[in-house]
């Protein structure tokens, strides 16, 4: 029977198909342009391979567009004929429930499906890496973690694809705080597979969380050259370099990588979106003139205001509609999340509905400036954010809201516990220090907000 790459049987009609199938999961993995490219060559190697029709499934769902939710379905249709027609393995079939229970909404299975392959097939890498980015947008960061931990023993030390596997086990460790052994794994998967932009931005998680920014800064200056042939993930690249600059209060160096980078290619795809929305957001709250560039940003969530398909962009969508004036239209996305399905089976639904909804009405309220409001609704709930997905580095653009609603609803002593805690987290964070300084200074306290102003000096030149 011909095999993957990674040694796991392919009911295919021999072994050039076996390696087409091959070239569309690595490119997959790499985020490289010509992923759709690949998969054309898998069909035209053999248009009836049962996992040649789940992996074009897949990816259909990994676009998250309404549009392309019946082509997912019509996937698993497609499949389940070949299979009807030439058999399958046991591992082909949990596939095809995969994606059936993917296209549902139904994450939970869909995770239970990708589980139990990988404990009879360790090696799955598609399993192994629909099962990291499902998790991830389920803010379920100890899954994501002990996912690569449960199949780590079963690889080589000289697989030239176990980086790949260190690179999404420091991502998950990272999630889960433990940024020493995250950043070990990282920069042990970036030293032997550079190409692998997923480790690099393991370690570009770590920096940030751990308030490395110039580490963060010379660290991405070495690596950006193997960007060339990956797709837009390359932007969130980008929005990563932007955070550093913006921890040290370079904000016309965030405004120049957002035209040139980050927002180059006016898109409508969510991370393109988010990445976007959550610099812009971040900017002008620190008195950034952002011109017009909310202007596409908001045309463009107007048209996906109904999605409904994973809670994180939509999140983003309520805030580019609210910073474009569109107040009506973001509020009856928010009426829309209170009647969306509020079971197991509808993972992001609940979501939006549980969680989605206050934050997205705390949203409105700080763009109406309503900042007691903001108050209300995010003390209850900051805790409790992980299931709309993302990473805490992404989330942080709603810590940051909480925290400047304080500032502006002039609840000092919050502003300032809110603070503390944010330093403790990120202690060489510039734009907190100042932040802190101006905070101190509203309390009257003039000699901590003199050390905090030195502190935020000394960060900005060093
Ligand atoms: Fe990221």
């Amino acid at each position: 029977m011909a095999v993957d790459r990674w040694g796991n049987p392919l009911t295919t009609v021999g072994q050039e198909a076996a390696d087409r199938f091959s070239d569309a999961v690595l490119a997959y993995l790499e985020f490289r342009r010509d992923t759709g490219d690949k998969l054309k060559a898998l069909f035209a190697a053999d248009g009836d391979m049962p996992l040649a029709h789940i992996l074009r499934g897949y990816f259909f769902k990994l676009f998250a567009v309404p549009g392309l939710e019946e082509r997912a379905r019509k996937a698993v249709a497609d499949s389940e004929a070949r299979i009807a027609k030439q058999g399958a393995t046991e591992r082909e079939r949990g596939h095809v429930a995969a994606l059936a229970a993917w296209a549902a909404g139904d994450y939970a299975r869909t995770i239970a499906c990708w589980d139990q392959i990988l404990v009879d097939h360790p090696h799955d890498m598609l399993a192994l890496r629909l099962g990291h980015f499902t998790q991830f947008y389920m803010g379920q960061s100890a899954r994501v973690r002990d996912s690569i931990a449960r199949v780590l023993p079963y690889w080589a030390g000289d697989d030239p694809d176990l980086p790949f596997l260190h690179g999404m086990y420091a991502f998950g460790l990272e999630e889960c705080g433990d940024y020493t052994a995250a950043e070990r794994f990282g920069r042990l998967a970036v030293a032997r597979h550079p190409d692998d932009t997923w480790s690099v931005h393991a370690v570009a998680h770590v920096l940030e969380m751990t308030g490395r920014v110039r580490e963060g800064l010379s660290f991405l200056d070495g690596l950006e050259r193997h960007w060339s042939a990956c797709n837009n993930f390359a932007y969130h690249m980008w929005w990563h370099r932007c955070l550093y600059h913006y921890e040290l209060g370079q904000y016309e160096a965030c405004l120049e990588l957002y035209d040139t980078r980050v927002r180059a290619d006016k898109s409508d795809e969510y991370l393109d979106i988010t990445n976007a929305v959550a610099l812009l957001w971040r900017l002008e709250d620190r008195g950034v003139a952002v011109g017009d560039r909310w202007v596409e940003l908001t045309t463009r969530c107007e048209t996906r205001a109904r999605d409904h398909l994973m809670a994180f962009p939509d999140m983003h969508y309520v805030m580019a509609l609210v910073a474009g004036g569109k107040f009506e239209a973001a509020s009856a996305m928010v009426g829309a999340m209170a009647t969306l399905p509020d079971d197991e089976a509808h993972y992001e639904q609940r979501a939006l509905r549980h969680v989605g909804k206050p934050l997205a009405e705390a949203i409105i309220a700080y763009r109406r400036g309503d900042f007691a409001s903001v108050i209300d609704r995010m003390l209850p709930i900051r805790y409790g954010l992980q299931p709309i997905g993302g990473s805490h580095a992404q989330r942080d653009v709603w810590v940051l809201m909480l925290i400047e609603a304080a500032i502006r609803g002039k609840r000092n002593p919050l502003a300032r516990a809110l603070l503390a805690e944010r330093l403790a987290q990120r202690p060489t964070s510039a734009t907190t220090w100042a932040n802190y300084a101006d905070v101190l200074e509203a309390l009257g306290d003039s000699k901590q907000a003199g050390a905090a102003r030195t502190k935020t000096a000394e960060l900005r030149t060093a």
